[in-house]
């Protein structure tokens, strides 16, 4: 398999690349930018068979049991192939009831169902596991935006692992434990470079490119005869540790367990196993609490519960960037100016615009702790914690 395996990888580095930036600014020059069908269709001809010609030798080849990497990187590459047809409008999974793209969809449920994942790219593929050749690496375009919302993304998703790593390494420590000082202080200064990226997203991020020529990339297509949402920045185990393990969110509410329960296949085995783990631990706020009433006045829960109140802090701004600032500027406000039917689709995980903006605020509100009579958050906890370490 390497040597076919690695020509494709090569295809998606070089000509995959060209092909979909040249195709972007002919869509982008267009008076209405998100007009697709009928445009740079030879173009798209040649995205279309150049891609099937590696597909079609591979599948043939089978898996050859190169190992976790290579499969890996072929995963990647032909959900590269498939998001990047299903962006130029060659496949739409809501005028067709099966794949157009019969080998494709093949050679991903094979390699997909042989390393536990879902048979489309995932964000590890183009974040935390993209491997870069002598300094590039994946992407659909070479468009200066598309690196750099991959590279903060990236960047985002290392800060929260950090965090996460701290945590879970309190656990087995106890949160009562001297100890814990050096790993709260380590989750605070991950999740202070959070915010400093999200701030830096923010800033720098064109809107417009990011709209019309990143995000579309990101749709959900279909695998066989299944539709598979988009893939996210969420998918990693990162960010559903700190969750839980500070508290606030919990993995026996419906609400929550339901998201776990999607997002599973979309992580990498080993971030599916630490969050299985995880879900497995009482939270840091439960164990404060559980010993709140007994060692109220005493020096390690004093600090111990300061620290833990500034962790949540920090991680709160970082909810509340990822949904006030970003989900606001870069979709929400853009999506406004778009007719009904160019907004399908435009989520990676398809549901309509509204509920989903609807379920990332509640998820904004669960991490913030907010106070809403329809949803139940830790803010009397948290706010309980706050009073026992105020003014002592
Ligand atoms: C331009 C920047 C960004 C935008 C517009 C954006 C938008 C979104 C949207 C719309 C979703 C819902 C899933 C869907 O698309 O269907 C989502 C999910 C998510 N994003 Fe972002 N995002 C951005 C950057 C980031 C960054 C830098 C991170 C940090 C690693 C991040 C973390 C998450 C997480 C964790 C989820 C899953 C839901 C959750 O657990 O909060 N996002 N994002």
């Amino acid at each position: 398999m390497r040597k076919r395996a690695e020509a494709f990888d090569r295809w998606i580095r070089t000509s995959f690349v060209a092909l979909n930036t040249e195709l972007e600014n002919l869509y982008f020059s267009q008076q209405d930018r998100s007009r697709v069908v009928g445009v740079g269709d030879s173009l798209k001809e040649r995205l279309r068979d150049e891609g099937r010609a590696h597909i079609v030798e591979l599948l043939a080849e089978g898996n050859t049991g190169d190992g976790f990497a290579s499969a890996f990187g072929v995963l990647g590459n032909v959900g590269l192939y498939l998001g990047a047809l299903r962006r130029h409008e060659l496949t739409n999974p809501a005028r067709e009831d099966r794949s157009p793209f019969p080998e494709a969809s093949s050679l991903a449920m094979h390699v997909g169902a042989s390393l536990g994942m879902v048979p489309r790219f995932a964000t590890a593929h183009l974040t935390t596991h993209n491997m870069a050749l002598a300094g590039v690496r994946k992407s659909f375009t070479s468009l200066p935006d598309e690196f750099l919302f991959i590279d903060e993304n990236t960047r985002g998703i290392l800060a929260f692992q950090r965090a996460a790593d701290a945590l879970m390494r309190i656990v087995p420590l106890g949160v009562s434990s001297p100890i814990t000082d050096v790993l709260f202080d380590a989750a605070k200064l991950a999740l202070s470079e959070a915010i400093r990226i999200n701030d830096r997203l923010f800033a720098k991020l064109d809107v417009d490119r990011f709209f019309y020529s990143v995000r579309p990339y990101y749709k959900p297509y279909r695998i066989g005869r299944q539709e598979y949402r988009g893939a996210n920045a969420g998918d990693f185990s990162g960010i559903n540790e700190i969750d839980l393990l500070l508290g606030l969110c919990r993995a026996n509410d419906p609400y929550y367990a339901q998201l776990l329960v999607d997002k599973m296949l979309f992580m990498l085995p080993q971030d599916q196993a630490r969050l299985r783990e995880c879900m497995t631990h009482r939270s840091l706020l439960d164990e404060l609490l559980a010993m709140a009433d007994q060692y109220p006045r005493s020096d390690w829960f004093q600090q111990n519960a300061r620290l833990f109140l500034e962790v949540c802090a920090l991680f709160a701004r970082t909810a509340t960037q990822h949904h006030d600032m970003l989900v606001r500027r870069f979709i929400e406000a853009p999506a406004a100016n778009l007719v009904e039917n160019d907004l399908q689709g435009i989520t990676a995980s398809g549901p309509p615009l509204p509920v989903l903006l609807r379920s990332l605020e509640t998820l904004r509100d669960l991490r913030v702790a907010a106070k809403r009579e329809d949803l139940v958050t830790r803010h009397g906890d948290l706010e309980r914690l706050r009073a026992l370490t105020s003014g002592l």
